[in-house]
């Protein structure tokens, strides 16, 4: 098998004006290919294919996607554009349901045309905020990796589970963004990443990318977490996420609330990296957020390989909650919370959503 090389923060979706160069992660390790994505159509697919994926990086390429289905708009009529806009918004909205981040930057760019007065001028302000939210993300997730990496030190074993590196976001990550800047400091963590069945995002990504950061990772499944946790002197557990409700629940890959299960009975700090553009402050509690549920041949199968009988009745929901209780602090951009006192940062976050 080859396994290609990363530079470490490789950028994961380009904007091009007409199209948007992909990096396809379905297809890493073994290959690093960008693909081209030049209509709505393709990039409502590449997400819910999840060519692209990690809340940030979906939030990312939906935002370019609106902006490259206007550059593409031809008539001068203002009001015909921002009907039409509205639809390819909420079409892109339908690729994926759980990370909020997604409708999140939809909004963000939508928004900007709704203030226009003209379609050339909206065309303008989507591409400047499309590119504004990708700055910011590398940004802010520095940020996270600064104070996640406060709740670590040298030689600590850390759990994850999934990819929330560099690729699921502008750069860095969330959740290995801390793995990232240990490395600037000259520390040597040892990370335990859960290989996150059905789809192998920890296995095929998150080994790949830390390798590539010369990062000392070990591969583990999924029903190996407890007993790695408890033989192996795990210090902590890190993960990423797709939605915060106001009440502190979050929603992330599936398997997250089992590690954050087993982390609170071996008493092991259970964190969670997550961008404040992954706080949804019109979800009350972890019960209202739509969890994704994906096709029977994700469980079924592993790549073309069939594993099951075919007619096999399958469940494949893609996240989990995990309730506030279990979860030892919130680290963002602003800082570390505990997830019983976000009250301030909502309070923030409404603000900002209204003005
Ligand atoms: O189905 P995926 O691969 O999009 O799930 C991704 C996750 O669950 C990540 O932990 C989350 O999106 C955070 S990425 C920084």
């Amino acid at each position: 098998m080859t396994v290609v090389e990363q530079k470490v923060g490789v950028v994961s979706v380009i904007y091009k004006k007409d199209h948007i160069s992909l990096l396809d992660q379905r297809l890493l390790p073994q290959k690093m290919e960008y693909v081209q994505l030049s209509t709505l159509q393709d990039v409502w697919h590449a997400i819910s294919r999840l060519q692209v994926r990690g809340a940030p990086a979906i939030g990312i390429a939906a935002a370019f996607g609106l902006v490259i289905w206007a550059n593409d708009w031809k008539s001068s009529d203002f009001p015909s554009f921002l009907d039409s806009l509205r639809g390819a918004k909420s079409q892109l909205a339908s690729s994926r349901p759980t990370a909020i981040n997604l409708k999140w930057a939809l909004d963000r760019v939508a928004n900007q045309a709704e203030k226009s007065s003209s379609v050339s001028e909206a065309k303008l302000a989507m591409e400047t905020e499309a590119l504004k939210i990708q700055a910011e993300d590398e940004a802010t997730c520095r940020k996270i990796g600064e104070y996640g990496l406060a709740l670590f030190a040298d030689e600590q074993n850390i759990m994850t589970i999934c990819n929330a590196g560099s690729i699921a976001t502008a750069r860095y990550g969330t959740a290995l963004a801390p793995f990232y800047l240990s490395k600037e400091k000259g520390w040597n963590l040892h990370i335990y990443a859960c290989e996150t069945r059905p789809l192998l995002q920890g296995a095929r990504l998150t080994t790949w990318e830390l390798q590539q950061a010369d990062i000392d990772v070990t591969l583990i499944t999924d029903s190996m977490a407890a007993h790695t946790m408890q033989t192996k002197g795990i210090d902590a557990v890190i993960v990423g996420c797709d939605r915060v409700a106001r009440n502190g629940d979050i929603a992330n890959k599936i398997g997250t609330f089992g590690l954050a299960i087993q982390a609170k009975a071996l008493n092991i700090p259970f964190y969670v990296a997550a961008p404040l553009s992954t706080f949804d402050i019109d979800t009350a509690t972890g019960k209202d957020i739509p969890i994704e549920e994906r096709s029977d041949e994700e469980v079924t199968c592993i790549g073309n390989a069939q594993l099951a009988p075919l007619s096999t009745k399958v469940f494949n929901p893609a996240f989990d909650v995990t309730p506030a209780d279990y979860i030892t602090a919130i680290v963002t951009e602003q800082g570390i919370f505990t997830p019983n006192n976000l009250d301030k940062l909502i309070e923030q976050i409404t603000k900002e959503t209204v003005s």
